[in-house]
């Protein structure tokens, strides 16, 4: 089993989310969470953005004790030499520099060439490893960057000094073969990749950065980064809690993490209540409807066996049980399972009665509720000992 890294942004990119702003104190606890989780490395912030982010960066390099704990640049000497002074506290500092490749970013953000670029990325990554022997680089928008000249320049920064080498797909375009074929390509074409490892950080603008960080560890990638709740910049970034369970679930892959997946359901609240962002109900993993089941072919499956609609064990991932849901689409099975659930022992014949019942309440409301099923058996119940 190879073990990919899992790199977590949650602190730096998830917290370029509007409305998502942390203070110092909030940025410690979640890094002692995250390192509890078992991330291998935690993307504290941007030390140069903000004397706050400066602040965090510093005092969770003091708190976290076995995570590396990285600090963004851009390709600017100051900007390095922040980040390297945020860090000076921590056990394992990781400098995250770069620049941007595609010519997007060379022609309308820098109006500068090819071969610019290139030398101010040689430059950073070497000024970078005059503070730490752990410098990532990231491309940025290498997910639109022609292929020949990404693998030139990430051939130069593995030279001059990157032990890890970041292929963003910052505005979320790729589709999951062409990333994975992106990542193949510098596995095939750059002579000294051996010496760095190769990093996947996918954007979700058309919902595929969990797909294409997939693709890339298929392709030869060895970290991924990614955020709690898939928080990130627009559509947000690849979701740590799926790719961990992608992983987890599809072991004919090979590949393993460290996280103890329990702690998913839990930090994903933390997270949602600290950054007081609401996580969609249909969320893979841990949404609150992840488990739930709610139409009636499916909760008689899954009351037979819970792995006929099932494919994780809500345990695994520590979320509540799994949900039989209530609604004009259920059938007798659920019913009488949520019926015996409140303690009453209805008979088929009883269900087949309370079901009639049942559906036009349902067919009135969203949700048929526990209070719904008490009143139904209470009447039910005296009309009985009235015939009686
Ligand atoms: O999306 C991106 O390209 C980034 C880089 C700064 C790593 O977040
Ligand atoms: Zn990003």
């Amino acid at each position: 089993m190879k073990k990919i890294v899992i790199f977590d942004t949650t602190l730096r990119d998830g917290e370029q989310v509007p409305g998502c702003k942390l203070n110092t104190k909030e940025k410690v606890e979640l890094a002692l969470h995250l390192e509890k989780l078992g991330v291998d490395v935690i993307e504290a912030g941007f030390p140069i953005s903000s004397p706050g982010d400066f602040a965090s960066v510093e005092e969770i390099s003091k708190a976290v004790k076995e995570a590396v704990i990285c600090g963004l640049s851009r390709a600017v000497k100051k900007d390095i030499e922040v980040a390297a002074q945020a860090l000076k506290h921590a056990k394992r500092p990781r400098i995250h520099t770069g620049i941007g490749t595609s010519d997007y970013h060379i022609k309308g953000k820098f109006n500068s060439t090819q071969e610019d670029i290139l030398e101010r990325a040689v430059q950073c990554v070497k000024w970078a490893r005059n503070f730490t022997d752990n410098v990532e680089f990231y491309a940025e928008d290498a997910g639109r960057t022609d292929n020949e000249y990404l693998a030139r320049v990430i051939e130069k920064v593995i030279a001059a000094g990157a032990t890890t080498v970041n292929i963003p797909d910052t505005t979320g375009y790729c589709l999951p073969h062409q990333y994975g074929e992106k990542i193949a390509y510098l596995v095939n074409n750059v002579p000294n990749i051996d010496k760095a490892v190769i990093s996947c950080h996918c954007h979700n603008d058309l919902g595929l950065a969990t797909a294409n960080s997939i693709a890339g560890i298929i392709a030869g990638a060895g970290q991924i980064e990614c955020t709690i709740n898939g928080l990130g910049e627009r559509a947000g970034n690849t979701s740590l809690e799926e790719v961990v369970m992608i992983i987890k679930q599809h072991k004919h892959l090979g590949f393993t993490t460290g996280i103890d997946t329990k702690m998913l359901n839990p930090l994903s609240r933390i997270v949602s209540d600290t950054m007081r962002m609401p996580v969609q109900p249909n969320k893979a993993i841990v949404g609150s409807n992840a488990f739930s089941h709610s139409s009636g072919i499916h909760q008689d499956g899954f009351l037979k066996d819970a792995q006929t609609y099932e494919i994780i064990n809500p345990v695994d991932v520590g979320a509540d049980s799994s949900k039989i849901i209530l609604t004009a689409r259920s059938g007798r099975s659920a019913l009488a399972y949520r019926f015996q659930n409140l303690g009453f022992s209805f008979d088929r014949n009883d269900v087949d009665v309370l079901y009639e019942r049942f559906l036009a309440v349902a067919d009135s409301k969203k949700e048929v509720t526990d209070d719904d099923l008490n009143e139904m058996a209470k009447v039910y119940s005296q009309k009985e000992k009235v015939i009686a």
